[in-house]
Formats: structure tokens, C-alpha cells, sequence
């Protein structure tokens, strides 16, 4: 974030907090609980967000030297992500062009040569077919037109973009708007992948999206765990065409107060919390950033799973080289793991009693505030990708 940025968002935390104000979407709209548990939203939103919109699968952290590979189904087929002895970034369907088997079925990892499993075709990190055994044997097989479909793939601001369709566009900075100088800016590029865990809930995925779209719930919901270091319903929010960031406010801001303004840094003062449209959110902190990854369970309106990765400095890293700052470390790490546990513990526990709530009847709407302004974006951006009319402004 730049500097400047740094200091008004500082300032109008600062100003929240004096005033007993909070960010104000300017009313309260009412959101159809038909939007969680509809067979036909789900199955249009499986479609159109995550099977013809670009997609954010990791960051360059994932694929640390040329060879690193990952793989992919989040998407409900399997995605083999690769960097090439140049240091590209590429995308393919991990799908064998010989009888389709799963080339590669490690979750992460080296190598320079992915062998199918079945037949022993083998691929480059380009995804050029290289090799077919007993070609004399099984005949001859142009190896121009049987490599591995690429999907359109780009690394920018340390994020690894696909695109699920192979027919599909991307561009990074169109989807980012003014979010690109700002992801350019925190040099996410730098990070070293730590550690990634999968949770799967009985939910709508767009609830798990909610729980990350309000601090109205942090003294309540969070008030033994991050309503120590955070104050609840205070923030800063800010779109990004379908994009926003939200800055939640440390307690620590405080201290901030009787120093110049040159010192301030937003990390001292607030959580920033990127939300990439439709299933992201990127959370920079003390050690690295965390990125959170939804996903539904292809057209099932009632299940869903998160994929929590967690990326490091390297300066932090090497802490735990050494036996004197080890200590340190373990603290960092410490704190990821519970940022996680609190999301799993208490986030995704109320999100999916809420599913029980809309599957129930009880109401036919729930409400969104003032003071939840990222529900109101969040929600209105999904409806007018669908063609769905905006949510119904029930009060100012
Ligand atoms: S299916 Fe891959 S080599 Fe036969
Ligand atoms: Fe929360």
C-alpha cells in the first residue's frame, strides 16, 4: 500500500474510533436466503465464476525455482501449474492427450518430466509431449498436437491467474483495476510458500465469503480470540470493481497516535483484507500474507471448501535456522495457524449455522447493515454478473 494511502486509512480508523463511527454503506438491503440455497444461482455461479472466470490458484511462492510444479481440482478438473527452466509460469489441464488419465497426481513438488501413470507418455513443464513408449509398437503419434492443453495463465504481483477455459482471456490488470499499483506495491512476489490446509463445510461457499465481510461480529463471535489485538466494527473499506479491501483496526493504532506521521505504517494499525472477485481473500501479515480460497462443490449449493495457504519471508524463515530466534518463529507460525483455527473454530461454525437458518424457512431475507458495507458490494457484484437485480434497499 502506498504511503499516503497508509495515512488516510490510518486517519480514518482514527477518526472512527473518536467519533464512534464506522464505515456507513448507507443503508441496510435484504438478501434473499433463495441466494444460498437456490439449485440454479449455484449452478449458473459454477458456470460463470468458476468455470469461465479467471482464477487466482496461488502465488508465485507455490512454485519456487524452475521445475516446481502443483496441481489443482479445486475447479472439478484436474489443473497442473508449472515453471519452466526459464522461470515461466504455465497452466494445463493435467489431462493425458492419450486415454486422459491424471498425468500428475502430487499435490506439489520438482521435476522436470511428468509421466503419465497408465502408459508412461510423458510431458515437459511446457506441457510438450516428449515422450511415447514403443512408439513403434503403438504407432506414430504427432507430438505437435498431443501436449498437454494450456489454460491462459499470467504471474503478476505474485499471484499465479489461470484461466479455467482454455478458450477463456485474461487480463490481470483490467480484472484488478487501481488494485494492481496496490498489489505492485507489496512486493507479494517475495514470499515463500509455508503451508496450505483444506477445510470443507456444510455451507454455501458465498457464507464462508461473508464472514470476511464485516467486523460487526469481532466482539461477539471473536471476543476471546481476535478481539484482543482488534477493534470489532471499525473499519475502512474501499471497491475495486468487483474487488474490494476492507482494513480492519488493530488496537495497537494507538500507539500510533503521539508519533509523526512519517512513522505510521498501515501493518502497525490495521489488518488490510484484499477480496478478489469471486473467492479470494488476500491478507497480508506480520510474516507473510494468507490467501483464502473458496470454492463450491461444483453446482451443490450446500457444500463447499476453503483452501488456507500461508507464504513467509525468507527473513523469517531463516529465524528458524537459528537456534536463538527460533523462538520467534515459532511465534509467527504460531499466530498464522490460529488465524486459521479461528476462521474454522468460529467464522465457518456461525457461517454454517446460517446455512441451517436459510435451509430452514424461518425467513425468507437476511439482512445486511450500514456498517456491512462489503456485504452489499460483494453480493450486488455476483447478482449483476448473473444479470440479477441489486439487493433491495429496505432502510437509509
Ligand atoms: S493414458 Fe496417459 S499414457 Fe496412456
Ligand atoms: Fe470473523
Amino acid at each position: 500500500m502506498r504511503k499516503e494511502e497508509q495515512i488516510r486509512v490510518i486517519k480514518g480508523l482514527m477518526s472512527h474510533l473518536d467519533n464512534g463511527t464506522n464505515v456507513d454503506a448507507g443503508g441496510q438491503v435484504r438478501n434473499p436466503v433463495t441466494s444460498y440455497i437456490d439449485r440454479e444461482i449455484a449452478a449458473d455461479e459454477w458456470r460463470e465464476f468458476f468455470q469461465d472466470y479467471p482464477q487466482v490458484l496461488g502465488m508465485t511462492g507455490d512454485l519456487p525455482e524452475a521445475g516446481s510444479f502443483f496441481t489443482s481440482s479445486d475447479l472439478g478438473k484436474p489443473i497442473l501449474c508449472t515453471r519452466d527452466k526459464d522461470g515461466q509460469f504455465h497452466a494445463f489441464l493435467n489431462v493425458c492427450s492419450h486415454r486422459g488419465t491424471v498425468v500428475e497426481s502430487d499435490a506439489r513438488g520438482r521435476k522436470t518430466v511428468f509421466s503419465c501413470p497408465f502408459h508412461a507418455w510423458s510431458y515437459s513443464p511446457r506441457g510438450d509431449l516428449i515422450n511415447v513408449p514403443r512408439e513403434e509398437h503403438f504407432g506414430p503419434v504427432d507430438k505437435n498436437c498431443h501436449g498437454l492443453v494450456a489454460l491462459p495463465s499470467e504471474e503478476k504481483y505474485g499471484l499465479l491467474f489461470v484461466h479455467p477455459n482454455p478458450e477463456g482471456t485474461l487480463d490481470v490488470d483490467n480484472l484488478l483495476g487501481d488494485l494492481a499499483d496496490e498489489f505492485d506495491s507489496w512486493g507479494f512476489d517475495v514470499f515463500g510458500f509455508q503451508d496450505t490446509t483444506r477445510y470443507d463445510h456444510a455451507m454455501n461457499w458465498k457464507l464462508a465469503i461473508d464472514t470476511f465481510g464485516e467486523t460487526y461480529h469481532f466482539e461477539v463471535l471473536h471476543k476471546n480470540t481476535l478481539a484482543a489485538d482488534l477493534y470489532g466494527n471499525v473499519q475502512m473499506y474501499d471497491t475495486y470493481k468487483r474487488n474490494h479491501r476492507m482494513n480492519l483496526c488493530l488496537r495497537n493504532i494507538d500507539t500510533l497516535r503521539d508519533r509523526p506521521e512519517e512513522e505510521w505504517e498501515i501493518m502497525k494499525a490495521a489488518v488490510p483484507v484484499y477480496y478478489i472477485f469471486p473467492n479470494i481473500q488476500l491478507i497480508p501479515g506480520a510474516g507473510g500474507p494468507t490467501l483464502v480460497r473458496v470454492y463450491p462443490d461444483f453446482d451443490n449449493p450446500h457444500n463447499s471448501h476453503s483452501q488456507i495457504s500461508f507464504y513467509l519471508h525468507p527473513g523469517i524463515k531463516e529465524l528458524a535456522l537459528n537456534p536463538e530466534q527460533r523462538a520467534r518463529y515459532l511465534e509467527i507460525e504460531e499466530r498464522m495457524q490460529g488465524f486459521a483455527e479461528v476462521i474454522r473454530d468460529e467464522d465457518y461454525v456461525a457461517a454454517a449455522a446460517s446455512h441451517q437458518g436459510a435451509v430452514s424457512g424461518a425467513f425468507e431475507y437476511f439482512t445486511f447493515g450500514r456498517n456491512e458495507p462489503a456485504l452489499h458490494h460483494y453480493h450486488n457484484t455476483y447478482r449483476e454478473a448473473l444479470g440479477m437485480p441489486p439487493l433491495e434497499r429496505i432502510s437509509n
